[in-house]
């Protein structure tokens, strides 16, 4: 296993993996692998938007020290489960609204003590901002039509001064009659609207085909 710029994150050959936190246990079928006496288990880029925007190319700080995560749709927890991994002495709140997706979320939880899952509503930053207090990183992930004000609104509430964020935009979730570029650049100046700079821009394609992901912060890195 080689290291990568992102501590914690693994690559071998053209696998990304990260460290099992539960050595033995599988979240969503992945590959386990032994090297060095650590397991690992395998970061799909097409099963996870993050893992495709490793492979993809993100900043080499994309993410601060973190000790508080803020994760907006976390559905069953296929990518949570590896910042789970990456983390272990964080505190991860997952939000998911879905009754449904949010049952094995839970069961997930149960295993990861750092994973802390909040049944809510992404568009109500309030009702969760006490318990969460001031996150180092907000990732956002909720394929909805105001995907880019649910973003703002959260990082006004949740995000520290120099937190960083990246949001999955999912084009055809705000509209299908415009063209993705057009979309992708009304994200961008909500998100600037909102007070957020966005330092890096990474089509998904072709892991995901809908998807641009649009990384915020202090850091330094190019912009794109
Ligand atoms: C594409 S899935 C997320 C996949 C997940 N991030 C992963 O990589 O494993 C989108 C999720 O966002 C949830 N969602 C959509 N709108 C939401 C909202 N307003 N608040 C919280 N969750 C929401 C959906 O229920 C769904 O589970």
């Amino acid at each position: 296993m080689d290291p990568t710029a992102w501590p914690g994150v693994f690559r071998e050959g053209r696998g990304v993996y990260t460290r099992n936190l539960r050595p033995g246990e599988r979240v969503y079928g992945e590959e386990l692998r032994t090297a060095d006496g650590a397991e690992y288990r395998q970061w799909d880029p097409f099963r996870s938007k993050l893992a495709a925007l490793l492979v993809k190319g993100a900043p080499r700080d994309l993410w601060p020290e973190v000790g508080t995560v803020l994760y907006l749709g976390g559905a069953h927890g296929t990518t949570v489960s590896h910042l789970s991994d990456l983390w272990p002495d964080a505190s991860i709140f997952v939000v998911e609204k879905s009754p449904s997706a949010f049952a094995p979320l839970l069961a997930l939880a149960r295993r990861r003590a750092n994973l802390l899952p909040l049944l809510a509503d992404a568009q109500l930053p309030e009702r969760y901002a006490a318990d969460v207090g001031l996150a180092d990183l907000l990732y956002q992930d909720v394929a909805q039509r105001n995907q880019a004000a649910i973003f703002v609104e959260n990082a006004r509430t949740c995000l520290a001064p120099r937190g960083a964020g990246i949001l999955m935009l999912k084009v055809r979730s705000v509209t299908q009659r415009r063209p993705a570029e057009a979309v992708v650049r009304e994200g961008r100046a909500e998100l600037a609207r909102g007070g957020l700079s966005v330092r890096a821009e990474v089509d998904l394609a072709p892991f995901s085909r809908e998807h641009t992901a649009l990384v915020t912060g202090p850091a330094s890195s190019t912009v794109r």
